[in-house]
């Protein structure tokens, strides 16, 4: 580690190997590395949907979800369905359909970052591949429900919701899945779990969607380590529950203390990341941070805007009193 602090990727700033380490140790001595996975990922599959009260057959596991994002295009492409995405979203859903040469369209969403309601209703009525986040990186927000609840049932075609966040928001469609085959729930160990290193997503959904998504899956996505480190994080519980109240209670504290600042606009958070509307079109708090060590993002939004991911204590308190002295030098200009 080079001190500096990662505000960018939306991270766990808690590594549970230091903090969970006699147990990482002991599922690491018991792994047979010359052995290949099992290439069915039973055991995992089993874990996550007993979680969910579900059979192994609702779920699938991919290398991170950027890797079933990819599995659910290559899966569906055949049907010829336009993706259909909203604008600010996660820019993994373009970026693979564009790689696989299917047609994009966008739904802008307004100043509050809302739906535009009808015309997606419109636009998914004769059939879309449609992502949702939810709650959306890099808006923060969470959709009303029964919005998605009516979009999800005028679309003939596929509905990924995307709950990388859940943990962070505490709300889920995960309830629709019991009612509707063409529903696919993406979660991910990157995130509350604070395994982003290890790869590890899953999608949940109808069983006839995941035998089509294990037929363009490769066999051994998953290695033995993220596995197994999953596997052992499932029971862990305790461990995701107090990082995320901690996360939670930081974000809401510099989220407060953020509202005071003039030159911004603080965007309300149900993750673990916050986002900002700079007002001074000539201020570059990238660049600011980024000499002062500290790494946040540039979200892909026409505009001035940054987001910053949420972490330790000290961490957003390093955030706060950097961007208070700036406010004091502004003033004083
Ligand atoms: C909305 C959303 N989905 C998926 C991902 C990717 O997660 P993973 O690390 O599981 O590939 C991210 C990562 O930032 C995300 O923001």
């Amino acid at each position: 580690m080079d001190g500096t602090l990662k505000a960018n990727l939306n991270e766990n700033p808690f590594n549970p190997i230091s903090e969970l380490k006699d147990e990482f140790l002991r599922v690491l001595e018991s792994i047979e590395i010359n052995r290949y996975p099992d290439q069915s990922y039973r055991d995992l599959k089993s874990a996550i949907g007993k979680k969910f009260g579900l059979s192994y057959e609702n779920i699938a596991v991919g290398n991170g979800s950027d890797e079933l994002i990819l599995y659910i295009l290559l899966a569906f492409r055949s049907k010829g369905l336009p993706v259909v995405i909203p604008y600010p979203t996660f820019g993994m859903y373009e970026k693979t359909a564009f790689l696989l040469g299917m047609r994009v369209e966008k739904v802008y969403l307004d100043e509050n970052w809302d739906l535009p309601i009808e015309s997606l209703m419109k636009l998914v009525s004769k059939g879309a591949i449609l992502f949702l986040g939810y709650p959306n990186n890099p808006t923060a927000n969470c959709w009303p429900k029964e919005e998605l609840r009516s979009i999800i049932e005028i679309n003939p075609g596929i509905t990924v919701v995307d709950e990388a966040y859940h943990e962070f928001s505490g709300k889920t469609m995960l309830d629709l899945i019991f009612e509707r085959d063409n529903l696919i729930i993406l979660r991910t160990f990157s995130k509350a779990f604070g395994m982003a290193g290890a790869r590890v997503g899953y999608a949940i959904s109808h069983k006839r969607i995941i035998e089509r998504i294990d037929e363009v899956r490769l066999p051994f996505n998953l290695n033995l380590f993220s596995e197994k480190m999953a596997l052992l994080m499932l029971e862990k519980d305790f461990w995701v529950k107090e990082k995320v109240a901690h996360i939670v209670e930081n974000r809401d504290w510099l989220i407060e203390n953020l509202k005071g600042l003039d030159f911004l606009k603080v965007y309300p958070s149900e993750t673990n990341f916050i986002l900002c509307k700079v007002l001074d079109e000539r201020l570059d708090l990238l660049t600011f941070f980024k000499e002062r060590n500290i790494e946040i993002r540039k979200p892909d939004i026409d505009g001035n805007y940054i987001r910053i991911s949420v972490g330790k204590r000290e961490e957003v308190e390093r955030i706060w009193s950097l961007l208070k002295d700036l406010q004091e030098k502004l003033w004083l200009k």
